[in-house]
């Protein structure tokens, strides 16, 4: 029996902690990778628009910078105009301050020195006075941008400061919404992770319980119930329906072994019979030698139907086993000719006249040459069992559509119509049976049709309607066969059809 896990192994490496972990990772990972994709270029999103802005306002005022008017005294830029225009300009930057120095870096318009960020303004300043564009930093979420000037004449720069706390703000504001969110997401996770985990483990033990009956009873153990849509109920319902095959193999099995078993018994008996007067008659020293001449002539035939059943035994037991058939290219004009030939003494001694009729024209098939002559001896020889004195049997090859087929027709008394599908089980005897020559075990159709079966083709009892529109034998013969006389009857016809292999001819038009 198989081992169970312990407490602690299903704790550490069940189902259940697994898909757990599995679940919380998922989560922590999406929402990590999430706030990494976002924060960050959030950021920089934030920091760029702000020095944007400032370059904005600093090109729409530098006109004003440009005409404005400068004090006659002392050449410097008129301070009130001054005074207004960088106010505008820091309003227009968005809550910033505005500083023009001059080319010897000293403030011209007094800075609101509490918002100066001293040690980094002076190098942005003086690096603005060497470029023609915008020169700009970021120190401690303080954003300096500078830009050269000429008023009247003379070299400034103008310095703007904007603190960007509010980008800190927002990126905090975000990140915050991503820590609730995972919190949220993780828990979510868990309790998902429990009910899913709980609710799968419980079906998974059920089904684990159904197969450790099946273990200890047998396959008459109820088999698995569970009629989830999903995997596990798959699992289930293919285990179940697995082991109702196996109970149905079972029983056929048990069957099978019992009529066979059965059907050995006669044939024995009979002979441990005959042999056991044989003796009697030969201890008492009265043998009569036609008498016994007989005997053994019964006893002969007991062993021949012993032997034919053990070849019938061990042709079923090779099918079941599924053993692998040849497949090779086979002529059914050339091999109908060679079988019907092996009956012809036969057919003589019933009186009956074997009608072989070859193909029109060659008909190819690809099949195991073996099992395909079985199966028409075992047509032949139920038709020469059922066929009357004085009447014929027709076997004919032939293509019909995409087959190659055989047809075997005799004019005995034909199948009655609750049989035509029961005579192709194994150990079926039609109630005709006994009218036929010899009672055999019901096992020759049965065979044939599984041998068909596995080469790809068909065993049928066809009506003589479906042969004329296929063009078979009753057409052959003009539909009125010669040999209906007598006491000829409804007659039977099989036909075995074979996959039709193309002759070279054929694929060349094709
Ligand atoms: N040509 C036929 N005409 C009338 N009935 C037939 C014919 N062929 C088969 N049957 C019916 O089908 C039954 C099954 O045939 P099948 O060949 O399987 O077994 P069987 O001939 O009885 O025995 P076995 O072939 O094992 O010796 C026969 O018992 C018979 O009733
Ligand atoms: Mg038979």
């Amino acid at each position: 029996m198989s081992r169970r896990l312990t407490g602690i192994e299903r704790m550490l490496t069940g189902l259940r902690p697994r898909l757990l972990a599995a679940m919380l990772l998922v989560s922590a990972v999406t929402l990590g990778v999430a706030a990494i994709a976002v924060l960050s270029p959030l950021e920089q999103r934030l920091r760029e628009d702000g020095v944007r802005e400032v370059q904005y306002a600093i090109l729409a005022d530098r006109p004003r910078f440009a005409h404005m008017p400068v004090e006659p005294r002392t050449g410097l830029p008129a301070r009130h105009r001054l005074h207004r225009v960088e106010a505008e300009l820091g309003h227009r930057a968005g809550d910033a301050d505005a500083t023009l120095l001059n080319k010897e870096m000293e403030v011209i318009h007094p800075p609101r020195y509490r918002d100066l960020n001293i040690p980094a303004y002076f190098p942005v300043a003086r690096r603005a006075l060497t470029k023609k564009s915008f020169v700009h930093k970021v120190v401690d979420e303080s954003l300096i941008v500078a830009l050269r000037l000429k008023i009247g004449g003379r070299r400034y720069v103008l310095v703007v400061n904007k603190h960007l706390q509010y980008v800190a703000q927002a990126v905090g504001v975000v990140r915050k919404a991503f820590l609730v969110a995972a919190a949220a997401g993780l828990l979510t996770a868990l309790l998902l992770g429990i009910g899913i985990a709980t609710a799968m483990l419980r079906r998974l033990e059920r089904l684990r319980d159904a197969t450790a009956r099946l273990e200890r009873r047998g396959l008459d153990a109820p088999a698995p119930q569970d009629s989830g849509r999903d995997e596990i109920g798959d699992l289930a319902r293919s285990f179940a329906g697995m082991q109702s095959q196996l109970q149905r193999q079972e029983d056929a099995r048990r069957a099978f072994v019992a009529t066979a078993s059965h059907e050995l018994r006669t044939p024995l008996a009979s002979l441990d019979g005959m042999l056991e007067l044989l003796e009697d008659d030969l201890s008492a020293g009265s043998l009569d030698l036609e008498d016994a001449r007989l005997r053994t002539e019964n006893a002969r035939e007991q062993t021949r139907r012993l032997s034919q059943l053990a070849t019938d035994l061990l042709d079923l037991s090779r099918l079941d086993t599924e053993a692998p058939l040849r497949s090779e290219p086979l002529e059914l004009g050339e091999l109908t000719r060679a079988v019907a030939a092996e009956f012809e003494l036969t057919a003589e001694k019933r009186e009956v006249s074997l009608d072989i009729q070859p193909p029109r024209e060659p008909c190819w098939t690809s099949a195991d040459p073996g099992s395909v002559a079985r199966i028409v001896r075992i047509l032949i020889d139920n038709a020469l069992r059922f066929a009357p004195p004085a009447t014929s049997i027709e076997v004919s090859a032939g293509r019909d559509r995409d087959f190659a087929q055989i047809l075997v027709r005799d004019y005995g008394p034909g199948v009655p119509p609750h049989e035509r599908d029961r005579i192709f089980e194994r150990f079926t005897r039609g109630h005709g049976a006994a009218a036929g020559r010899g009672a055999g075990f019901g096992l020759g159709l049965a065979i044939g049709r599984e041998l068909a079966t596995r080469m790809g083709g068909s065993l049928e009892l066809v009506d003589e309607t479906a042969l004329t529109a296929e063009g078979g034998l009753a057409s052959a013969n003009g539909g009125a066969p010669a040999a209906r006389n007598g006491s000829a009857g409804e007659g039977a016809c099989f036909a075995l059809r074979l996959p039709a292999m193309r002759v070279e001819s054929e694929i060349a038009i094709a």
